[in-house]
């Protein structure tokens, strides 16, 4: 399919995903590339308005596949409204989060397992990442760098991070091609040239699409 890059990042809260976001799109948008920063849940204003429901802590109730399905929908409406125009319009599509966040929270975090990625293959319509970057750090790492007051899920016993933790690095190994790990504790620097380097190898791969 002759479509744009799309590109995306995970790891746990705290993880330092959004720097380098802002600095790949920059980066990217320098060398010609138009691209379209997004995130999930979110990225639209129906996708905006589900993520307030899924991270407000007044919702402590909420059952696991509930929010299985809720951050579901939020990414079938992201997807049919922003990322695959983008994609079909050749755009580079830069995203905080994707299918992976619900198989590492969802499937391994709340042992939903296998259901989640049934759920979110409706949702996502055939697409996948072409590069995944998964910035890892332990999770009491990444708790320790959030500033602000914690959302719902940031709220949630330190067995779960763990358990999502050890999701992201399940998925790294069964995906060894697409998704990309990065020790998050190294310097800015040092993160932003790995990621640098990675996408010249598959800018290199992909230069029937790009014109470099
Ligand atoms: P953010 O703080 O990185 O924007 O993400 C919001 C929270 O939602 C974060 O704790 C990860 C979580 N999350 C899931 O549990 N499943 C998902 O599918 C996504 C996209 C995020």
């Amino acid at each position: 399919m002759n479509r744009g890059l799309f590109i995306t990042f995970e790891g746990p809260d705290g993880s330092g995903k959004s720097t380098q976001i802002k600095k790949l799109k920059i980066k990217l948008e320098s060398r010609g590339f138009e691209t379209v920063l997004t995130r999930e849940p979110g990225g639209t204003a129906i996708s905006e308005n589900i993520r307030e429901i899924i991270l407000d802590v007044k919702n402590s109730e909420m059952d696991s596949l509930t929010e299985a399905l809720l951050y579901a929908a939020a990414r079938s409406q992201h997807v049919n409204q922003v990322i695959l125009p983008a994609l079909k319009a050749s755009k580079t599509v830069i995203c905080d989060r994707f299918m992976d966040s619900s198989i590492a929270y969802q499937g391994y975090g709340r042992k939903l397992g296998d259901q989640v990625r049934i759920i979110n293959e409706y949702a996502v319509r055939g697409i996948s990442p072409d590069i995944t970057f998964l910035l890892l750090l332990e999770p009491s790492i990444g708790k320790g760098r959030i500033k602000r007051e914690y959302d719902r899920l940031e709220l949630e016993q330190n067995k779960f991070h763990e358990d999502v933790y050890q999701g992201y690095m399940e998925l790294a190994k069964c995906n060894p091609k697409r998704i990309i790990i990065i020790d998050a504790t190294k310097s800015i620097i040092e993160i932003e040239k790995e990621i640098e380097l990675h996408l010249e190898k598959l800018l290199l791969k992909k230069r029937e699409i790009y014109d470099l």
